[in-house]
């Protein structure tokens, strides 16, 4: 079985599928060999000679696109789906709730199609588990760029002209990538409170170390699959109150806050940021979904009475190096799933996990919620 991976072509993408230790681990399977196109680990800080030593072939974007399984990380365009044929195996992130056409294009090449965030997030599916693997990354990202951003020490600073005192900082939404902006801000020095609608994460927030703000006049909304449910318009308004002045202390917020196939919720009003010192940052790790902060604009950094509200893209990809070398472990689990000891590829769609995150196969799309 030949297994391809082409280089990311997506504005900025840094990560890569693939890193050489787990080329090394796959290819110890004799029927299995890997392509990996020249310079695709370039950004990640893995040059083709890495790929080599690993075992990997170094060749033409093209022959990676011809493999029998194509490894990717960002959702492929349009073209380059084009260069897939029937039968073929897939594994990227497809954002398959929102690309109905990327859904389609897979559909009509007659792709087996799986999608990263498809995977379930069963205690047994955790290992192939790149929402969160990502998400990970993301937080503590997000959490560097704050304290970068901010220009203070996080820790409080001793020093013969002085002492300047910890930063203050509040996480609102601790699911993956919030809980690892609690640990990373904490780590750092800084006074860290944190916020969830669901109540099981403010033993977890406390956990890393950080001080839960215990909003108790909203029941928990822990729904389905340990997600967040919507709240009333009522509560987001009393959230939102609550939110606002509690913003006014801090020097900086980190926002995670999302509910799994709608916008993010709105959690720091205009109003909100115009309360909080000048100086002070807003990271939005939710920009790519509408922002939890009324000002944040997706990419770009809005001041707002001295106040930076930052919304970057894509904020995994700022950590390229270990981002890709948890996607790469990822991949090579699900992998392990779907490809036998004889290199052999074979679909068991009796596993719940294959059933959950297969897009595409046969020429049709067989996730339902895909579909719609
Ligand atoms: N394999 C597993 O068992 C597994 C793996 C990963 C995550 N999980 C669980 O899945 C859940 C979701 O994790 P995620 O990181 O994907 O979350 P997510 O990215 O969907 O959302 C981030 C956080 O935002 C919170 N949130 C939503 N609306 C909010 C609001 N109005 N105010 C404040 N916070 C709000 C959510 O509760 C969540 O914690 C968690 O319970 C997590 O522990 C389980």
């Amino acid at each position: 079985m030949k297994i391809g991976v082409p280089k990311e072509s997506v504005d900025g993408e840094r990560r890569v599928a693939l890193v050489p230790d787990v080329v090394k681990s796959l290819v110890k399977n004799e029927h299995v060999e890997v392509l990996v196109e020249t310079g695709a680990g370039d950004a990640a800080g893995h040059p083709d000679s890495q790929y080599e030593e690993a075992g990997a072939e170094v060749v033409a974007g093209e022959v990676t696109w011809g493999a029998d399984a194509v490894l990717r990380v960002a959702v492929p365009t349009l073209e380059e789906i084009s260069k897939l044929s029937s039968g073929q195996l897939l594994i990227s992130h497809l954002s398959p709730w929102t690309a109905a056409e990327t859904n389609n294009a897979l559909a009509r090449a007659g792709v087996t199609a799986f999608a990263m965030e498809a995977i379930p997030r069963t205690t047994r599916a955790q290992a192939m588990d790149a929402l969160s693997s990502q998400a990970a990354a993301a937080g503590y990202a997000a959490t560097l760029i704050a304290a970068r951003e901010s220009g203070r020490f996080f820790g409080m600073m001793t020093t013969a002209a002085g002492t300047v005192p910890p930063a203050k900082v509040l996480v609102l939404g601790a699911g993956v990538a919030g809980l690892q902006a609690v640990a990373t801000a904490k780590r750092l020095g800084a006074i860290v409170t944190g916020f969830d609608i669901r109540r099981a994460a403010w033993e977890q927030i406390a956990s890393l170390g950080g001080r839960p703000l215990e909003l108790d006049f909203i029941p928990d909304a822990e729904g389905e699959g340990g997600y967040a449910r919507p709240l009333t318009d009522e509560e987001n308004a009393q959230v939102r109150d609550a939110l606002g002045q509690n913003a006014a202390k801090q020097d900086i917020i980190v926002t995670t806050a999302a509910i799994p196939g709608r916008p993010a919720p709105l959690l720091i009003t205009a109003d909100a940021v115009r309360g909080m010192s000048p100086g002070s940052v807003i990271v939005d790790l939710a920009a790519e979904t509408g922002g939890n902060c009324e000002l944040t604009e997706v990419g770009q950094t809005v001041v707002e009475n001295g106040v930076r509200v930052i919304g970057p893209r894509n904020l995994a990809s700022e950590m390229p190096a270990p981002a890709s070398q948890l996607y790469a472990k990822n991949l090579e689990n699900l992998l392990g799933l779907l490809v036998d000891e004889q290199g052999t590829l074979s679909v068991d769609f009796e596993d719940d996990i294959l059933a959950a995150a297969c897009i595409t196969e046969g020429g049709a799309i067989k996730n339902e919620r895909a579909a719609k």
